[in-house]
């Protein structure tokens, strides 16, 4: 039935979903993703000047146009990406240069996220906002977080609550900004930012544990996720709460190198997960102590 779902949302045109969302997504929520984007364009201006590049760049109407209201972006993104696959041999087997090589492309999309009409950050925000109010304190591991305006709206409204976060990331532009975004919001959370050059390795946790794990999008893009989900889960503490983003993304595609996720939820349970429904789109899944 969910997958039902899924098929049909697929099919809608772009703005019949954006009609249902105007009228179904509250008005409330509809500011705080407007806010919150506008906070990372304020905060990308601050780091632009951190940087010593040309933070008036930021205000070209050009650049404005794409990140509001997405004019070409999502064309010009993927049309970026055919190029490369056309002209990058093997670039399956040199993720990390395919990426690299789109790194501002890669932000400016990000960038757009905020804007993309209501709604349109739910999945990112409402797990973290669950397990809130669900955990006294939260020890985040967040795996291709990519901008995280989970966790910067996180930050900013119940700092005390976050104990730490780690974050495993590409080594790329998004990554150095998102950081440089968290440990901007004075807290005594532990923020430790892990740059993955290799994306067939498994990074060290060390002796980190978490209580909480967010994987949106992330999966299709692993060619072993089956690997990266273990050592995930490996880490977890006897009571966690996993958001993870398994949907069928359908035939390989560009970047997604390995669509087909339905097999990742028997994982969770080898390691005692038990489902628990979805969250904003996310499966959600728990264990207790
Ligand atoms: C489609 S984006 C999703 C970002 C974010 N989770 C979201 O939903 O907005 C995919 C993210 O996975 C990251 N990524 C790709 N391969 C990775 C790897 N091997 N390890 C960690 N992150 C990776 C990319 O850099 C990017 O930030």
């Amino acid at each position: 039935m969910e997958h039902l779902a899924t098929y049909a949302k697929r099919l809608l045109p772009r703005w019949v979903k954006g009609l249902l969302r105007f009228f179904l997504v509250p008005k409330t929520v509809r500011q705080t993703e407007r806010e919150l984007g506008t906070f990372v364009l304020e905060k990308t201006r601050d780091f632009s000047m951190r940087r010593r590049g040309r933070p008036e760049s930021l205000q070209s109407s050009i650049l404005k146009d794409c990140i509001l209201r997405q004019k070409c972006l999502s064309e010009m993104s993927e049309a970026h990406q055919f190029l490369q696959t056309a002209l990058m041999p093997d670039y399956r087997q040199n993720l990390y240069e395919y990426y690299r090589q789109q790194q501002y492309l890669i932000l400016l999309v990000f960038l757009s996220y905020a804007f993309r009409g209501p709604g349109c950050l739910a999945s990112h925000i409402q797990p973290y906002i669950a397990a809130s109010s669900e955990l006294s304190s939260m020890r985040i591991l967040d795996y291709g977080a990519g901008l995280a305006f989970g966790l910067i709206h996180l930050m900013r409204t119940c700092p005390g609550k976050v104990a730490s976060i780690t974050i495993v990331d590409l080594d790329l532009i998004h990554t150095d900004l998102v950081e440089y975004i968290l440990s901007d919001i004075r807290s005594d959370t532990e923020i430790a930012v892990m740059r993955v050059t290799n994306p067939e390795a498994i990074p060290d946790f060390g002796k980190r544990t978490f209580n909480v794990i967010y994987g949106k999008d992330v999966f299709e893009h692993l060619t072993e996720p089956e690997r990266h989900l273990r050592s995930m889960l490996a880490r977890a503490e006897d009571s966690c709460h996993c958001y993870f983003d398994f949907s069928d993304h359908g035939a390989k595609y560009l970047q997604h190198v390995h669509p087909q996720l339905s097999h990742l939820p028997e994982i969770l349970r080898e390691f005692s997960f038990r489902s628990d429904g979805n969250t904003a789109g996310l499966s959600k899944f728990v264990r207790t102590a």
